[in-house]
């Protein structure tokens, strides 16, 4: 691929493109990091323009869905793009994609045909690096490989004026080991966007510590400009959205590849139970197999922690090629719907009807109360006791609490099962049917069928800590804490990292101050007490927020 891109730009940019700078700007001394490294404010001439000036026409090196998605961004703003690829066909490829977007935009009436066509002439596909020597911006949106980046930089460094600022899509690796080696290392900014770059309102923007001061505002106004929402960063690996994402995707996948449940069942619990827009599963195809392993394994490099550790199925699927949407294959299949692969929820297709008599035993609290008068509505015969013959022995199962204990005090624990509400009982909320090691076959199936009948989406889990929902969102709620508690980032910037950049409804912070960090902390006290595993010790900050009672939202000191 290297080799190819530098016949490439052999061919099209090294022989043909003009250098415009000129003498004096070579000339200009290095600026940026001090002796000490620190962030220290930046003095230069030249430099003072990168902050303020106006950005009319950029290059988007590299069309793939990514780099298409963001060249319909710019030119919908109304910037002109020149588009760039490694070759003839895969510029034809990338305009292709954006072709199409626009295209889908037009059809759904979100678009007038001569719109289509004014931001359609905005995006001039170019033969070489040479056509971007007049741009105000570059980013570059290439695989997730410093060697790639690394020639990209070194064309745009001798191609663009030294106005321009250069700016990186990258996902994780190091904005500065890219900005150390540009001749304007001050000019160098991470622009991260987020899948689908239409629709996700995120950017994140990344200074190093030698990005001159005003280049990150500059490019703030740019996201603006395009109807994203900008959050500053600091250049850290998967700076705030995929440090915190990235390590719960491949949770779920660890999930699945453990047998602790099911696709399908792991997919719903984030979506009906947590309220996620997209399952983990689901998600992960749609980032791309090999690009969350190669992002797992910078994090992996960067803070050395097991909870960045790709799981192993992450990088199988990845060797063979199952990459995900792109693919056509991933986790799930694409390219037929109608596979056997992707009919996994079969664990959960009633084949026992509803029972007609159930022993219900709870911790005589409101939900035990809920389910009992549901359960009575669907015309279920309840009893308390559990010396009564019934089919099937429900108990009301709590965050935090094994069902198991209970299962053996009613003395029939193969008939026993939890069942453990997300949320509040509605119809299409989540029950998940929590099976001991002790529960029968037939009362796993006893129990789903109840709670199909009561109207809920049923999952199931095995009795460990956090069932599956909470298993999933405990150890991401704290990452996010621990980032926050680093001093990285604040809760506000999480939340709308989260929301704007992953379509979280609610961000981290706010699922914690409505679940309350007390109960939050149970949870993964629990997780920790039974597994042992780091990344499941409760941050201090979640317990000192638990003790003090106090809600993130309200807190007069966040982060520490
Ligand atoms: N390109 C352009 N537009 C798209 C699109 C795409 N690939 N996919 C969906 N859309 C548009 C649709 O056209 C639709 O717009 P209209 O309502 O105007 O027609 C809108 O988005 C909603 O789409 P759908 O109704 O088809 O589907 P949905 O409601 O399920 O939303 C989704 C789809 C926006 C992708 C939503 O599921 C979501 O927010 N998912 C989370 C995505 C996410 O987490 N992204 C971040 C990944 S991490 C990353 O990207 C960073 C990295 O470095 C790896």
């Amino acid at each position: 691929m290297v080799e190819c891109l530098t016949s490439v730009w052999a061919r099209h940019g090294r022989l043909t493109s003009e250098v415009t700078y000129t003498e004096s700007h070579r000339n200009m001394p290095r600026y940026g990091a001090t002796d000490t490294g620190q962030a220290l404010p930046r003095r230069c001439g030249r430099d003072c323009n990168l902050a303020a000036m106006e950005i009319r026409e950029v290059a988007v090196v590299g069309l793939g869905t990514m780099g298409a998605g963001i060249a319909e961004v710019f030119a919908r703003a109304g910037i002109g793009v020149v588009a760039l690829e490694i070759d003839a066909a895969a510029l034809n490829r990338g305009v292709g994609i954006l072709d199409a977007s626009l295209s889908r935009a037009v059809t759904k009436g979100r678009l007038t045909a001569a719109e289509q066509a004014q931001i359609r002439s905005r995006v001039r596909p170019a033969a070489g690096f040479s056509e971007a020597a007049a741009v105000d911006l570059a980013i570059e949106v290439v695989p997730e490989r410093m060697e790639i980046k690394r020639e990209i930089f070194a064309e745009l460094d001798r191609v663009c004026s030294p106005d321009a600022i250069l700016a990186t899509n990258t996902s994780s690796l190091s904005v500065t080991a890219i900005a150390a080696e540009s001749k304007y290392p001050g000019r160098v900014v991470g622009m991260h966007f987020f899948n689908p770059a239409p629709v996700m309102r995120l950017v994140e923007v990344v200074s190093t510590v030698l990005t001159t001061d005003g280049v990150a505002a500059t490019v703030s106004d740019l996201a603006r400009r395009l109807g994203k929402t900008p959050v500053q960063v600091s250049d850290r690996a998967g700076f705030i959205a995929n440090a915190l994402l990235l390590p719960y995707l491949n949770h779920a996948l660890h999930l699945l590849a453990t047998g602790y449940a099911s696709r399908a069942d792991i997919d719903l619990a984030a979506t009906v139970g947590i309220g996620l827009p997209m399952g983990p599963l689901a998600l992960l195809d749609l980032i791309g197999l090999d690009t969350a392993l190669s992002i797992m394994e910078v994090m992996h490099g960067e803070f050395g922690l097991p909870r960045y550790m790709a799981t192993p199925l992450l990088r199988r699927l990845a060797d063979a090629g199952r990459t995900g949407r792109k693919a056509g294959r991933g986790i799930y299949d694409y390219g037929d719907s109608s596979a056997s692969d992707n009919h996994d929820q079969g664990g959960n297709a009633l084949v026992s009807a509803a029972p007609d008599t159930v022993t219900l035993i709870g911790a005589g609290d409101d939900v035990e109360a809920e389910l009992a008068s549901a359960m009575a509505s669907a015309g279920i015969n309840v009893t308390r006791n559990a010396a009564h013959p019934t089919d099937l022995i429900v108990i009301a199962a709590e965050a935090g609490r094994p069902v198991l204990p209970a299962a053996l005090a009613a003395g029939r624990p193969e008939q026993a099962v939890g069942l453990h509400l997300a949320g509040k009982l509605a119809p299409g909320s989540l029950a998940e049917v929590v099976q001991t090691s002790l529960s029968s076959a037939d009362a796993v199936e006893a129990g789903t069928a109840l709670a199909a009948k009561l109207g809920l989406a049923t999952v199931r889990a095995p009795d460990r800590p956090g069932f599956l929902a909470g298993t999933l969102l405990y150890a991401h709620l704290a990452d996010a804490v621990r980032m926050c508690q680093d001093g990285y980032a604040g809760p506000t910037d999480v939340d709308t990292a989260m929301k704007l950049g992953c379509g979280y409804p609610r961000g981290p912070f706010e699922l914690i101050d409505a679940a309350g960090a007390a109960s939050v902390l149970t949870g993964l006290e629990a997780m920790h007490e039974a597994y042992g595993y780091p990344e499941f010790a409760p941050p201090p900050l979640l317990a000192e927020h638990a003790a003090a009672g106090i809600a993130f939202a309200a807190s007069p000191r966040p982060g520490r």
